[in-house]
């Protein structure tokens, strides 16, 4: 059950990642840093650390994790990869990619990790943190994004603490994530590969490594739903309304490029995804732009229209989400 005692922040430092490793080595929940968004890590091969991950989260059901390891040689041996999965492992890992896959039967991720499921998320995260501590876990770490369930996703250490202090025993600083949206998930599992969740990889290149487009991802209704494909997700406290041409009274706002909305001089708080309108650093500022904006107090965030293109898909994904009724 959550504690109340404070989360330690480690130093990405070899004894901050030695103290995370025989953390998670012990069951331990450690945060930890990857490209795209911070991790809530435990132990992928024990079932009790695993049921502590939703504990944390308030995670109200048992949706599947991914499960991060260190080598794309450790990944084969956790799932079963056909030709479109071993390419894009190939061409993507390490990186913002996850793979869903038909879980080896001699895999170690166990089956609360996968929700029951038979097949597996894999991914091998490029960030150097993530990567040293993995190799220092030697085992699978089940990580979904260090956030309370249903809310943004942390993308700095001190977001993790806003959300999680007290409920996990610590989290490693590595920084700002550079990527700042998660992971693109997409399901190789027999059939043509599926995007699930737009992210970090955009369309386009998945696209180009597979020499086809991948086909769109889950059907509402159809299993698994994940927590990606909940209505309501990534959602700050304040109402979000989307594609903004005009500011009403009170609300704050999310500028993306040279657009600037009618009313622009009275709003409660402003925030720039990227005045030069590049989707990367777009996507790299945007969790920390709704939490900020979020502590304004305004009642609603008014989001200028963000273009699909590169990142934009994964972008206004997440903001779709967190504009979805709660
Ligand atoms: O960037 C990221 O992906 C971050 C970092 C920490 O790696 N993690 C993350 O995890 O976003 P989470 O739990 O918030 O999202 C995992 C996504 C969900 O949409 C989940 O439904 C999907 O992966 N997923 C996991 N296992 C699956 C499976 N076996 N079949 C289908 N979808 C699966
Ligand atoms: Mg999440």
């Amino acid at each position: 059950p959550p504690s109340t005692i404070p989360t330690l922040r480690l130093a990405a430092d070899a004894d901050g990642l030695a103290r995370a490793a025989a953390l998670i080595g012990a069951g331990r929940l450690v945060a930890l840093p990857t490209e795209t968004v911070y991790g809530l890590g435990a132990d992928a091969t024990d079932p009790e650390a695993v049921a502590a991950i939703y504990a944390a989260k308030g995670r109200p059901r048992f949706n599947p994790l991914i499960a991060h390891v260190a080598t794309v040689e450790a990944a084969l041996g956790e799932g079963t990869f056909d030709e479109a999965a071993l390419r894009l492992a190939e061409h993507f890992w390490p990186g913002p990619l996850t793979l869903v896959v038909p879980a080896a039967s001699t895999g170690s991720v166990c089956d609360l990790a996968r929700a029951g499921l038979d097949s597996v998320a894999l991914r091998v995260p490029a960030h150097a943190t993530a990567r040293a501590l993995l190799e220092r876990v030697g085992r699978p770490v089940a990580a979904p994004s260090a956030n309370r369930s249903g809310r943004v996703s942390p993308t700095s250490a001190d977001h993790v603490l806003t959300d999680l202090d007290g409920r996990i025993a610590a989290v490693l600083d590595g920084g700002a994530c550079p990527v700042g949206v998660e992971s693109s998930v997409v399901a190789c599992l027999g059939g043509p590969p599926r995007l699930l969740r737009p992210g970090g990889v955009t369309r386009a290149a998945i696209a180009a490594v597979l020499g086809f487009a991948p086909e769109a991802g889950g059907d509402p209704g159809s299993r698994p739903v994940g927590p990606g494909l909940l209505a309501s997700h990534y959602a700050p406290r304040a109402g979000v309304r989307l594609d903004a041409t005009g500011l009403e009274p009170g609300e704050a706002v999310l500028l993306f490029g040279a657009f600037r909305p009618a009313g622009l001089d009275r709003a409660a708080a402003v925030e720039t995804l990227s005045a030069r309108g590049d989707p990367a650093e777009a996507a790299a500022r945007l969790f920390g732009a709704l939490r900020r904006l979020d502590a304004s107090g305004a009642p609603t965030i008014a989001v200028v229209p963000v273009p699909e293109e590169g990142l934009g898909e994964a972008i206004n994904d997440r903001l779709r989400r967190a504009a979805a009724p709660r």
